[in-house]
């Protein structure tokens, strides 16, 4: 059965994913790149910006095995892109480039309905406005037995969590303090939601959170 699974989600110490202020020149907020300072580093990112370097120690271990057995994709409007409200035209295409790193389905959740965005390298960005369940079951469909990772934002990431359908959720958290901007946990009580610690990691550069849905918490309908 495909799971829905969190990989590699940066957060601060004081648990914001994303600074404030979202802009082309900011993708994740002002101070948001500091989140992924442990990222950067590894064989993994330096091979998606087409290099063939990298460090492939711990950080760079569990960055690649986020990658693997998945099937489909699903992110929030906001980490698609800067642009809010309708669609003032198509021409925004995500941060990615031409080929984005995806090489499968993405669907995107939005309130603004776009036609599909078929990109090099066999990533579709599919926008969905029906919600959490139905882009989930899109996912699952597209994944093929597979799984789906959900890429975040914040407030995607939090709305599964309430749903209590992430079964895996991957945190790197890095040595920093935000103070603003983002936050995962604002209000989230976890224990409640079914959710345990299964595992921590130390990396070179973050401290790796694993932490699971219990066996015996169902998700909520
Ligand atoms: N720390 C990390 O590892 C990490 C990972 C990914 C992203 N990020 C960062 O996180 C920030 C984005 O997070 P965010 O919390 O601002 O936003 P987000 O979760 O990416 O997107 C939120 C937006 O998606 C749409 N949406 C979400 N749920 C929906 C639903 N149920 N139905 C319909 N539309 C829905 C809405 O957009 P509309 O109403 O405008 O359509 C909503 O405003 C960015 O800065 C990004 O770079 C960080």
């Amino acid at each position: 059965m495909s799971k829905l699974r969190v990989q590699s989600f940066a957060i601060s110490i004081d648990g914001y994913g994303a600074g404030p202020d979202q802009s082309l020149q900011n993708p994740l907020g002002v101070r948001g790149g500091e989140l992924m300072e442990w990222f950067f580093p590894t064989r993994m990112w330096r091979k998606m910006q087409g290099h063939d370097d990298g460090e492939t120690g711990v950080d760079n271990g569990i960055a690649e095995r986020g990658f693997d057995g998945i099937g489909a994709w699903i992110l929030g409007r906001n980490m698609f892109g800067p642009v809010r409200g309708p669609w003032p035209d198509e021409s925004w295409k995500g941060w990615w480039g031409d080929e984005p790193s995806y090489h499968a389905p993405v669907f995107v959740l939005t309130h603004h309905a776009r036609p599909p965005l078929k990109m090099a390298g066999g990533t579709v960005f599919h926008f969905v406005t029906e919600g959490i369940h139905v882009a989930l079951e899109r996912a699952i469909d597209a994944a093929d037995g597979r799984d789906v990772r959900l890429g975040g934002g914040v407030s995607t990431v939090r709305q599964y969590l309430r749903a209590r359908l992430i079964d895996e959720l991957h945190l790197a958290v890095s040595p920093v303090l935000l103070g603003s901007g983002e936050n995962l946990w604002n209000g989230m009580d976890m224990p409640s939601l079914g959710y345990e610690c299964a595992d921590h990691v130390f990396g070179e550069r973050a401290t790796h959170i694993f932490l699971r849905r219990r066996l015996d918490a169902a998700p909520a309908v």
